[in-house]
């Protein structure tokens, strides 16, 4: 038995339920017992390495090299990412890519290399495979990224799926970011990080590994390029980072390095080299564009684990009103299920939801419903029935129903790998439109459940669809939130056709996406848990997710005032803005902490209204380029080592650079820049980069900077679309991106493209090839001292 594992789920439940405790246990021995019987113990194994190579075969893309005990598949697709996979690996069938397998580069040809070796040249990248299975992806200018080492399998001798390891080599200064949702980055530093999706149970911090969502998805940023990595494989497994270290001098430089061990299936693996925001566009391509949430989304949620009443949403939301402070929707919790039981209603608290939410809805204000997969295992509960008729949940391998234990106690998995089944879980969705709610918060889908000892997971012999294929759950758990999102998904494009579907769930996969956004989860109260939700934010817009946020204020106990604003200046920078917290924490409205917090948090809420149009913009972005909204600071620069190593701000778009406080006490803090001039957005003062500035951060605000020639869509007074036009340096020219709000449907937003310059000592801001008097928005020029007179920055310091 393991202690942390007990510790953990009685912390999960916080259990003074004796009842729930022994089913805890039960379930816990019933696990065991299933694994038992289903799981077979790996027997004697052999190992293998790929040998010398035989023959190659050209085919499209690349072809096959063979190997005296292996063959490896090159192929260069015509979005410019290259894939490679061992032992016949093909890139289908893949729960991460989109669309099936891409097109491959006819122009991409298998030449031979020198010493016995062969290489595919392309337009973004060459591979380079040496005579005894090494892989080298190299720029086009020939700079090596990274090395595979020749690969090492296990197979067992009685048949099975082989174990393996990926050894790579990659430049001494480079540095790793991305892995999913990893607390302790954004930059991941050496040690060894789990690919299994976990809950961690109570609350997390910086030390806590894994988490929600973890993802084969390597993001590398070094001198010489950036590349991302993804292995398609959903097993578990673990990935061991270490960065390099440069010899001072003596050219003795330690590459770093990296290894990929999976417990099984393929080895295979895509890259995209280029620039970051190149690699993010093809990164997208091959696994889909980001979904764009309705507008609303994009503005002020509030949610919480126990309003217990539809009197106490009310209340809240009064109080919002009352201090006038926008709310763009709240969201319920398992507290207003009956009994626990997703898509259900407790009609003593909650007796009038649809009334509640058309009020709500005449104010501006939507109803999202949490939705947790485990289905009550309890004849009679309507779900259960259906599903069981459906023959809908996860079975041992036995055949028999597995059975766990969550919030409504025993119960039941829907099988989301199946596509029947996905089918039949889309149309429950049914019954939470017909209450009012207009979006969905998936959770506790890693899944999770309960149990006294082990893993806190379905046994992992359970078997799985895997849409046709067939497994068990050490294949399919990684991927079961994201079955889950692709039916929440595909149900509310089916019953609501014309409104763009808002989702988030708390675990997922590499393509998660396509259907909807995330959240931190259960991050601990606490100026570590707020320097964590940050890492979170921005380590899975690299991995393709740009839609999340945290628990503003943290999921557990009670923030200090200062902690609870700091989390909401924060907050009101990222995508998803929401308060939220657990049943027995403090209070998080942003009244309950005093007046002067009330004052400066309104004023980060009334800030988040004037940016909507801002969000607007990014989100649109997000999906037609993979570009994340929240991006690191060397986004644009990524061979700027010091900012490589910056952590603590980050990238609002094109346009904003936010420093948050992130330490107790702070009311000034340094910033680094990255090149160009930048003003802080209060005091209008102008900064030169690249560099280190310090800048006031009062209480009443945490610092953002505006790039000097952006243009920036707020919402103007009059509520209708502006545009803030920083000024360019001097003999400088700017400009920027506008997608103005096409409404929450499915209409194809107008790009609209600005361009900034000086012209007879103004600053002109022109609508693409047209002149100035084709800008139909109210323009407002920021950044001068007087009209034509460009302020004159302060240098940062190296
Ligand atoms: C999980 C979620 C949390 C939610 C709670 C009750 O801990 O992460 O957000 O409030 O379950 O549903």
């Amino acid at each position: 038995m393991n202690g942390r594992d007990l510790v953990r789920s009685v912390k999960a439940v916080n259990l003074s339920d004796a009842a729930l405790r022994v089913r805890m246990v039960r379930s816990a021995w019933r696990r065991r017992r299933v694994d038992a019987v289903g799981l077979a113990p790996r027997g004697a194994e052999r190992a293998r390495t790929p040998g010398p190579v035989t023959m190659v075969e050209p085919g499209p893309g690349g072809g096959v090299v063979r190997f005296a005990r292996s063959e490896l598949r090159v192929r260069v697709t015509s979005g410019g990412a290259v894939f490679w996979g061992w032992d016949g690996a093909e890139p289908g069938p893949s729960s991460a890519l989109v669309g099936g397998s891409p097109e491959a580069d006819p122009r991409a040809v298998l030449e031979p290399d020198k010493e016995g070796g062969w290489r595919v040249v392309a337009e973004r990248a060459t591979v380079v495979v040496s005579r005894l299975g090494a892989v080298e992806l190299r720029t086009p200018g020939g700079v090596m990224l990274r090395r595979d080492l020749p690969p090492r399998w296990w197979e067992p001798v009685g048949g099975g799926t082989a174990r393996w390891v990926q050894r790579s080599h990659v430049a001494a200064d480079a540095r790793f970011f991305g892995l999913g949702g990893r607390a302790a980055g954004p930059r991941l530093r050496n040690g060894t990080y789990v690919l299994w999706n976990t809950d961690p149970g109570g609350s997390f911090g910086p030390g806590d590994d894994p988490l929600y969502i973890t993802m084969p998805v390597q993001l590398v940023v070094a001198d010489g390029g950036t590349h991302l990595v993804f292995h398609d494989n959903t097993w578990d497994g673990t990935v061991t980072l270490r960065e390099g270290e440069e010899g001072a001098g003596s050219g003795h430089d330690r590459m770093g390095s990296c290894e990929v061990r999976m417990e099984g299936g393929p080895l295979r693996c895509w890259a995209m080299v280029g620039a970051p925001a190149r690699v993010l566009h093809s990164w997208a391509s091959l696994t889909g564009a980001p979904a764009v949430p309705p507008t609303w989304a994009l503005g002020h949620h509030h949610a919480r684990w126990g309003f217990g009443s539809e009197r106490e949403v009310r209340r809240i939301v009064a109080g919002y009103q009352e201090r006038g402070l926008p709310l763009d929707a709240v969201h319920l919790d398992i507290d207003h299920f009956d009994a626990h039981q997703v898509f259900t209603v407790d009609r003593e608290r909650f007796p009038s939801l649809p009334k509640l939410a058309a009020d709500l809805r005449g104010d501006g204000i939507r109803l999202v419903s949490i939705v947790d997969p485990a289905v009550k295992a309890e004849p009679g509960n309507a779900v259960y029935d259906s599903g069981t008729a459906a023959d809908a949940f996860v079975r041992d391998a036995a055949g028999r129903v597995v059975r766990g234990v969550v919030w409504p106690g025993d119960a039941v998995f829907p099988d989301f790998t199946a596509g029947r089944v996905r089918k039949w879980w889309s149309g429950q969705y049914d019954e939470r439109l017909a209450q009012g709610f207009a979006g969905f918060w998936h959770d506790m889908n890693e899944p999770v459940s309960f149990a006294a000892f082990g893993e806190t997971t379905l046994p992992l012999s359970a078997r799985h669809a895997l849409d046709g294929r067939g497994g068990d759950h050490r294949e399919a758990h990684n991927v079961y939130a994201l079955g889950m999102a692709r039916a929440g998904y595909e149900g509310m494009r089916e019953l609501r056709p014309g409104e763009r579907p808002f989702l988030f769930s708390r675990s997922g996969w590499a393509g998660m996406q396509r259907y909807g956004g995330t959240w931190s989860g259960d991050v601990a109260t606490g100026w570590p848990g707020l320097r964590a939700s940050l890492s979170l934010v921005l380590g899975l817009g690299l991995c393709g997710v740009p839609y999340s946020g945290p628990d503003v204020g943290g999921f557990d106990g009670s923030p200090s005032p200062e902690l609870y604003l700091r989390w909401f200046q924060l907050g009101a920078y990222l995508p998803l803005f929401r308060t939220h917290a657990a049943l027995r924490a403090g209070r998080r409205e942003p009244w309950e902490f005093g007046p002067e917090v009330l004052e400066h948090a309104r004023a980060a809420l009334v800030e988040r209204r004037r940016l909507l149009p801002y969000f607007v913009t990014l989100a649109h972005l997000a999906r037609r380029s993979g570009a994340p909204y929240v991006r690191p600071l060397w986004w644009g620069s990524p061979e700027d080592r010091a900012l490589r190593d910056c952590e603590d701000a980050f990238l609002l778009g094109d346009c904003l650079l936010v420093a948050p406080v992130l330490s107790q006490g702070v009311t000034r803090r340094e910033v680094r820049l990255p090149p160009g001039r930048w003003y802080d957005t209060v005091t209008g003062r102008a900064y030169e980069g690249p560099g280190q500035v310090s800048v006031d951060a009062p209480l009443s605000r945490i610092p953002v900077l505006a790039r000097a020639g952006s243009v920036l869509p707020v919402r103007g007074a009059d509520g209708r679309l502006a545009l803030d036009v920083w000024a360019p340096g001097p003999g400088r020219a700017g400009g920027g991106l506008v997608i103005p709000d096409p409404g929450d449907g499915w209409d194809e937003p107008e790009l609209q493209r600005f361009a900034v310059r000086w012209s007879d000592g103004r600053v002109l801001v022109e609508r693409d090839g047209e002149d100035e008097a084709a800008v139909e928005y109210p323009v407002r020029v920021l950044g001068l001292d007087a009209p034509g007179a460009p302020r004159a920055p302060e240098q940062a310091s190296p």
